[in-house]
């Protein structure tokens, strides 16, 4: 079916034009806290479950059926496109991806092969079309990438890091290897989105979730030069390109300088003090996922907020501040997101 700015709030608001509805979604609303999912799940990788797109269409459309969000996100993950060109990589459930043998040398970057999406993610290509076909004109299909940092920082540290010491010790000792790692992801990247917008994606998601572990100069010499390619690559596509990661707020505008649309903050800065920080820009956030452990009181104040600082922005689409948890409620996310739709647009411009 076909979505315009006119039939869906999401697209509306991600150019910067007035939405009929202020649009929300959550990242990580696919999987995790529904027990739809769970029964559909299984116990095995949940690469396999990706790799099935009778299930992985399933879940994408869950929460829009069960929450009546804007859009839906692909249900994939940002190590699919390093798996599929046989990398060696896993995403253990409760800890994340884990790499047998991680990139250390040079000789390690011919584990990177560029990614020919017909062969070797052809499951994806078909779970976007399938989730296009049932998708109605008002809800948009969000496909994603991982940034180049965030995926090698898994690549480098072997798993999960808190430190980020391994990856930091390779980019600044050895800066040429770091660009050529940081080059070869930004491709799988470009390959791996494009092949998502060609099958009907309406809009791309860029993850670089740790790159708040950066400094800006870190991030200006070794996350950012990676990232302007993915975006630069993407800008013909026509389709918007959002940027997110944690832990930002030293990097916004360093974040707003990569060619990205839309920008999406961390519930740490609130959404007037980012558009300060970012400029004109439309913003994505940042309700604290936390707050949805207490209550509808405090969820309902914290919601109305997080909308009366968003209208600071050219545009604003309702998120949390990071992915939902596994142990949250669906009903206190279905709450929020029928606040945002019955008060969203009369909050936001009372505040304007
Ligand atoms: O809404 C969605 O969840 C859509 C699909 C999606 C997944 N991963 C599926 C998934 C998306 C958008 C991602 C992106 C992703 N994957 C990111 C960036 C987003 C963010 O949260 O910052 C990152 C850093 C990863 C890597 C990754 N994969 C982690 C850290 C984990 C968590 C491990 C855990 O169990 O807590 C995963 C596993 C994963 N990816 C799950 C899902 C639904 C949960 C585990 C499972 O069901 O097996």
């Amino acid at each position: 079916m076909t979505k315009t700015l006119a039939t869906a709030p999401f697209l509306a608001a991600c150019r910067g034009e007035e939405p009929s509805r202020l649009p929300v979604w959550f990242m990580r609303q696919a999987g995790r806290s529904l027990p739809e999912y769970r029964a559909l799940r299984g116990s095995g990788s949940i690469l396999d479950a990706i790799a099935d797109p009778s299930i992985s269409a399933e879940v994408t459309l869950q929460p829009v059926r069960r929450y009546g969000v804007d859009a839906a996100v692909l249900f994939s993950d940002i190590v699919v496109p390093v798996h599929a060109v046989g990398f060696g990589i896993d995403v253990v459930p409760g800890r994340g991806p884990v790499v047998e043998q991680p990139f250390a040398h040079e000789r390690d970057l011919e584990r990177l092969r560029p990614l020919n999406p017909e062969q070797d993610i052809a499951y994806v290509i078909e779970t976007v079309e399938k989730v296009v076909e049932e998708l109605d004109e008002t809800t948009a299909l969000i496909g994603f990438a991982g940034a180049p940092f965030t995926v090698a920082s898994y690549l480098v540290e072997g798993g999960p890091s808190r430190t980020f010491t391994k990856v930091k010790a390779l980019m600044h000792r050895e800066p040429e290897l770091w660009a050529q790692l940081a080059d070869r992801l930004a491709d799988l990247a470009i390959a791996f989105t494009g092949a998502q917008i060609d099958a009907g994606a309406d809009a791309i998601q860029l993850f670089d979730s740790w790159a708040g572990s950066l400094s800006p100069d870190e991030y200006q010499r070794f996350a950012m030069p990676a990232t302007i390619k993915v975006m630069d690559a993407l800008a013909s596509r026509g389709v918007p390109r959002i940027l997110f990661g944690v832990g930002t707020g030293e990097l916004l505008s360093l974040m707003a300088t990569t060619g990205a649309d839309v920008i999406g903050v961390d519930w740490r800065v609130p959404l007037d003090v980012a558009t300060k920080r970012i400029g004109n820009h439309p913003l994505q956030g940042n309700l604290d996922p936390a707050l949805l452990f207490a209550g509808e009181t405090v969820i309902a104040d914290a919601t109305r907020d997080v909308i009366r600082r968003g209208a600071s922005a050219p545009g604003h689409i309702f998120n949390l501040g990071h992915g939902v948890m596994p142990d949250m409620d669906p009903d206190a996310l279905k709450f929020v997101v029928d606040l945002v739709h019955t008060e969203g647009v009369t909050i936001a411009k009372e505040a304007q």
